[in-house]
C-alpha cells in the first residue's frame, strides 16, 4: 500500500535547548538558513507524500505562520524587487497539504502519534522527528520505503552507536535478514549499556503500519509519565513483524545545542553559496586553537 501520510511530532517542550525556546518553538531553530522542521517536510514532499499532519502544542504559531501565505511580506518584498526572495517565500507556502492537529498535553512521543490517529485513519504513515538531521545522498525515507515495499511491514531507522550512548536512545534486540535490515525482536528504551540488546539504535524516521495506534492505546506510560513510541513499537511486534534499516551515513542528534551546531557546521560546509567561505573561516579558526 502506496504511504501518502507523513505525522511530525513537534509538540515538545524542547528544554535541552532552553531559553532559546521560551518563546520559539524548538522546531524553528535554524539549521543553517531554514528551520529544522522545514528539512523534514521537504524530505516528506520529495518522498511524494501528500498530506503532511505536524503535532503541535501551545506556544508553536510560528510553525504555522512559516508554512502559511504573508500577503504583507510577499508585496513588500515584490516593492524592494527581491524576487529571489519572493519565490522563496513563495514556495514555502506552497509546500506541502499540511494540517496541524494539537497534543493538549506533552505526554510522550508515543502520545503525538496518537494524536494523529484520526486524521491518519487505517493506513500505513511515516514519522519524521525534526531533530534527528540525516545528510545521506538518498534520502533515507526514501530508502526504507523501499524496504517497505518488500517486507510489506513498519519499519524503523536504526544505526549503529558506542554502547556507552544506549541510555540516550531505544535501542534494539534483533535477528539479521539481508544487509542492513533486521526484524526487530525487542525494543528496550534508554538501557544501560549492560543490559542493551545490541548496539543498534532507533532513529527519528518510521513507517508505521496502522496497527501502532491500537498498541499505543495500551502502552502503559514510563517512570516519567510519558507514552512512548518504543512502548508502541514494543506491542506492535508480539502481533506483526517490524523491520529495522541500518543507516549509514551522517547523522546528527539536533536536539541539543551541540548537536545543532554540530549539524549546522556539516551542513553550511555543503552549502552551495556559503561553502567555500565558511570552509575557509573554519581553517583560520583551527589554525589558531
Ligand atoms: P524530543 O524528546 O527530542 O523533544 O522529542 P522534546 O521533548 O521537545 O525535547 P526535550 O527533551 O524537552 O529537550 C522528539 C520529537 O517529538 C516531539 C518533539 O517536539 C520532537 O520533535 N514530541 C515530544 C511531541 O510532539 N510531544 C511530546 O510529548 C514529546
Amino acid at each position: 500500500m502506496k504511504i501518502r501520510k507523513a505525522v511530525i511530532p513537534a509538540a515538545g517542550w524542547g528544554t535541552r535547548f532552553l531559553p532559546a525556546t521560551k518563546a520559539l518553538p524548538k522546531e524553528m531553530l535554524p539549521l543553517v538558513d531554514k528551520p529544522m522542521i522545514q528539512y523534514v517536510i521537504e524530505e516528506a514532499v520529495s518522498c511524494d507524500l501528500e498530506q503532511i499532519i505536524v503535532i503541535t502544542s501551545l506556544g508553536k504559531g510560528a510553525i504555522e505562520d512559516h508554512f502559511d501565505r504573508d500577503f504583507e511580506l510577499e508585496y513588500f518584498l515584490e516593492q524592494k524587487g527581491e524576487k529571489r526572495l519572493l519565490k522563496e517565500v513563495r514556495r514555502i507556502a506552497e509546500l506541502a497539504n499540511i494540517c496541524y492537529i494539537r497534543q493538549r498535553e506533552q505526554l510522550g512521543l508515543g502520545h503525538a502519534v496518537l494524536a494523529a490517529r484520526g486524521l491518519v485513519g487505517d493506513e500505513p504513515f511515516a514519522v519524521f522527528l525534526p531533530d534527528d538531521v540525516f545528510d545521506a545522498e538518498v534520502l533515507l525515507l526514501k530508502q526504507m520505503l523501499d524496504v517497505y515495499q518488500r517486507y510489506n511491514g513498519s519499519v524503523i531507522a536504526v544505526r549503529r552507536v558506542a554502547r556507552e550512548e544506549s541510555r540516550r536512545y531505544g535501542i534494539i534486540g534483533a535477528r539479521q535478514v539481508e544487509e542492513r535490515v533486521y526484524q526487530v525482536l525487542d525494543v528496550v528504551e534508554k538501557p544501560e549499556p549492560d543490559e542493551a540488546p545490541s548496539d543498534l539504535a532507533i532513529l527519528g524516521r518510521y513507517i508505521l503500519t496502522p496497527e501502532i495506534f491500537a498498541a499505543l492505546e495500551t502502552t502503559a506510560p514510563d517512570r516519567r509519565g510519558e507514552i512512548q513510541l518504543s512502548g508502541g513499537l514494543k506491542q506492535l511486534l508480539q502481533k506483526q513483524p517490524v523491520y529495522g534499516y541500518e543507516f549509514e551515513g551522517k547523522y546528527y542528534d539536533a536536539g541539543t545545542p551541540l548537536g545543532l551546531l554540530k549539524a549546522t557546521v556539516s551542513l553550511a560546509l555543503d552549502h552551495p553559496e556559503m561553502g567555500a567561505e565558511f570552509k575557509e573561516f573554519l581553517r583560520r579558526l583551527a589554525a589558531d586553537l
